[in-house]
């Protein structure tokens, strides 16, 4: 929700109630909840926490930050789903939530590389669970010394990288540099596509519209977000996941009655109506696309898929670019199956070949980390 919108909603009592709040203001960061980005790299004592510390930082989807690293051995650690932090009516086989593991993995290798080891990964080493994921691992990771290894230039990107939610700038094309970039970050289990042709970004910009009007009218894949809202400071620090609406505007808003959880999950509130008109405005914003195309529907894609989508993330940020995933079209629910396959029509992606990842690419405004818990807390020792 962003301030201008809710200026219009919260009307002249709330203004007042709310501009006075300055010395309030000043004590709403979730200071325990942003820790995570400057405590990475801290501490250099053990590799495998040095790794993870990085690892937590990853983008993820609706910040579930799904991940348990148990450590083994003193260079190993398996990688774990915890089930418990899945998004069943989004993201019903667990796709989504394979990607975001696949994104931590890549993290997790340009930590190793930035402290001289090199990071084999086993994925889905029991086997690939199928149609959703199982208490089986998801990969074996494994520190090697390696005097080759070299300090990745990406690695640098780790904390300037977002996913921005926010308007891009339609009069700044992206440079054919950038998308050759991109592109040339595909490998053979995940290529990386930019669309940047102005009648297809045309198309699927409407389509992607149409997606997310889809979720948000189904009464249990929006129920499945507003459950997921973390309102104001004191909630972020108690659950640093899931969707923050922080800062001492909306909290403010919230304290005055005019945003809540039972709002937002009304189609028929201003709260909603006025997160709708944001949304379609952003989406609306958006001068092309990245893409990530896996060769079949395996875990094996999707985790590669994270792993390429966190490059392009990363590679993005060095350029002075901004991603910001937009899933609604490519989900599996089966309200979401008409505008899905035109998606994938207009984009010419025919099975087996899967799109894993759309993402908004443009020049878009600086905005904050989002929270995350504490590395120390996804860790377990065998
Ligand atoms: C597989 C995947 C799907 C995502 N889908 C969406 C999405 O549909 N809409 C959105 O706003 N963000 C989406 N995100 C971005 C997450 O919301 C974001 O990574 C998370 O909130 C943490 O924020 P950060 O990336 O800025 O650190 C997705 C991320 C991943 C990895």
């Amino acid at each position: 929700m962003n301030r201008r919108l809710f200026l219009v909603s919260a009307g002249t009592t709330g203004l007042v109630a709310v501009a006075g709040m300055s010395a309030f203001s000043l004590t709403r960061t979730p200071t325990a909840a942003l820790a995570p980005w400057t405590e990475a790299g801290a501490d250099r004592g053990d590799p495998r926490r040095f790794v993870v510390a990085h690892a937590v930082l990853a983008p993820n989807p609706h910040n579930r930050q799904p991940w348990i690293v148990e450590l083994t051995r003193p260079l190993t650690m398996t990688l774990w789903c915890d089930l418990d932090r899945r998004l069943p009516h989004t993201d019903p086989f667990d796709r989504q939530i394979v990607i975001g593991l696949g994104c931590f993995t890549e993290i997790a290798s340009l930590a190793a590389g930035a402290i001289g080891y090199r990071l084999d990964v086993a994925a889905f080493p029991e086997g690939e669970p199928q149609p959703r994921l199982d208490r089986r691992p998801v990969a074996h990771l494994t520190l090697v010394r390696d005097e080759a290894a070299r300090p990745d230039p990406l690695f640098g990107q780790i904390k300037a990288r977002r996913s921005t939610k926010r308007p891009f700038d339609m009069a700044k094309p992206v440079p054919v540099s950038a998308l050759a970039q991109l592109q040339a970050l595909s490998g053979p289990l995940a290529a990386v596509a930019a669309l940047t042709a102005p009648d297809a970004v045309a198309r699927v910009r409407a389509l992607a519209w149409e997606a997310w009007e889809i979720e948000a009218k189904t009464a249990r894949t929006h129920q499945e977000s507003v459950d997921l809202m973390r309102i104001g400071r004191r909630e972020i620090e108690a659950n640093p996941d899931g969707i923050s609406l922080g800062g001492p505007f909306l909290e403010g808003l919230s304290l005055i009655g005019q945003l809540s959880r039972a709002q937002l999950a009304d189609p028929a509130s201003s709260a909603y109506r006025m997160g709708a008109d944001m949304y379609r405005a952003m989406l609306a914003a958006t001068p092309a696309y990245c893409m990530v195309v896996a060769p079949d529907e395996s875990r094996a894609g999707q985790f590669a898929a994270g792993r390429a989508y966190l490059r392009a993330n990363l590679a993005a940020a060095a350029a002075g670019l901004s991603l910001h995933p937009v899933s609604q079209a490519l989900q599996e629910f089966p309200e979401m199956a008409g505008v899905k396959a035109r998606l994938e029509a207009a984009l010419g992606i025919a099975a087996p070949n899967r799109l894993h990842m759309l993402a908004r690419l443009g020049y878009g405004p600086a905005v904050p980390q989002t929270p995350r818990w504490a590395a120390s807390t996804r860790i377990r020792t065998a």
